[in-house]
């Protein structure tokens, strides 16, 4: 049995394991998490708690993560909210109908995963991830979340796709269905993806999925934050985090990898900085230890840390392994923040 959701536990990322993202990280709170907190006013003032809340933005950068967040901060700061409707809930206050149903806090839905499955199962799964969520409202009063991953896969633009047109047409209509069934405050689904573009516009109509939120590339302040953030506690030598940031941002910045060529007809260099996400960062990290950890095996002596040196070898390294890869998402959205769309790249 394939799995289709990845179900269960309240995850444990709070907002400050999300570095930078702040109007991203102000909109999710404000607009999602806050009515969860505040629902008598919400009640008083007659506003209604919107459903769902789409992430989009090029990849690496903490759509994901920033779900999670949603999903802890929900589970963590809210109120009970009120239960309006329980038709479920005996005199006993037991609930029937949910006890064949798992309830769920949390379900990640993968788009291409839930696809890929047997016809027929796939409408059959998505209803069970809605019931799950459903359930676990019954239980603690908080919303459970459903994280559509890799959205596009499963909202595509009807009419879109070929070969399987039928099917995915079919699970569109019946996701949007399941949705717009949802009664309110009972269930927040937040969806993610890097091709925006290629969603189905009845999926982002008023009602569904109506709050946008950009998850952005870093700057470089950004990139020295996320550089920070992962070397906290990271044993160094003749070095400092604060040190070690900077040659490690500063070398991504003067090492060039792309000329891109722009509609408004102007070629703008790229650099490794120009492209960095926070995967990226928590990557060059994860590369300086693994650096540090083979040092010390050849060297015969443990825990030397991190030199100053590893910065400038994994960015090399780095960049050597990105200047064959295609790389259209990012640097399409950097001729985008310069006013102007992408029209051809060729190697610095
Ligand atoms: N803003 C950030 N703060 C801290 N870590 C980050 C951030 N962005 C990315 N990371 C690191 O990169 C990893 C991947 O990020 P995440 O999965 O959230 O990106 P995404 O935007 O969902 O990307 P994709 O479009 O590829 O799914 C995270 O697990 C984390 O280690
Ligand atoms: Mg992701």
């Amino acid at each position: 049995m394939p799995v289709t959701a990845t179900a269960g536990a309240i995850p444990a990322v709070r907002w400050r394991d999300v570095i930078g993202q702040e109007p991203a990280k102000r909109a999710l709170r404000d607009m999602v998490v806050l009515p969860y907190q505040n629902p008598e006013l919400y009640e008083y003032y007659h506003m209604e708690i919107p459903k769902g809340t789409l992430l989009w933005g090029v990849p690496g950068n903490g759509k994901s993560l920033l779900a999670k967040a949603v999903a802890t901060a929900l589970n963590v700061n809210t109120a009970v909210t009120p239960r309006r409707t329980n038709p479920t809930q005996t005199s006993r206050g037991t609930i029937t109908a949910g006890a064949a149903v798992n309830a769920n806090a949390f379900q990640i839905v993968r788009g291409p995963e839930l696809l890929s499955q047997w016809v027929g199962t796939s409408e059959q799964n998505l209803r069970a991830i809605f019931e799950g969520a459903e359930a676990y409202y019954r239980q603690s009063g908080k919303p459970g979340v459903i994280f559509f991953d890799e959205a596009e896969a499963l909202f595509a633009k009807r009419g879109s796709r070929r070969g399987d047109a039928g099917v995915s047409d079919n699970m569109v209509a019946q996701a949007l269905t399941m949705i717009d069934g949802v009664a309110d405050s009972h269930v927040v689904v937040l969806c993610a993806t890097n091709r925006q573009d290629m969603l189905d516009d009845a999926l982002l109509r008023p009602g569904r999925v109506e709050i946008k939120v950009k998850v952005t590339r870093p700057d470089a302040e950004g990139c020295l934050a996320l550089a920070k953030y992962y070397l906290a506690n990271v044993p160094l030598r003749n070095t400092t985090i604060d040190d070690l940031s900077a040659s490690l941002v500063d070398t991504m910045a003067t090492t060039a990898m792309f000329n891109i060529r722009c509609a408004d007809g102007n070629e703008y260099p790229v650099s490794l900085r120009d492209m960095a996400s926070g995967a990226m960062i928590a990557g060059l990290v994860r590369r300086m230890k693994q650096r540090a950890i083979r040092r010390d095996i050849r060297l015969e002596r443990s825990g030397a840390g991190l030199i100053a040196e590893d910065a400038v070898k994994v960015v090399a390294l780095q960049a050597e392994g990105d200047r064959g890869l295609r790389h259209q998402a990012v640097l399409e959205d950097i001729a985008e923040d310069k006013g102007t769309t992408l029209a051809g790249v060729r190697p610095a």
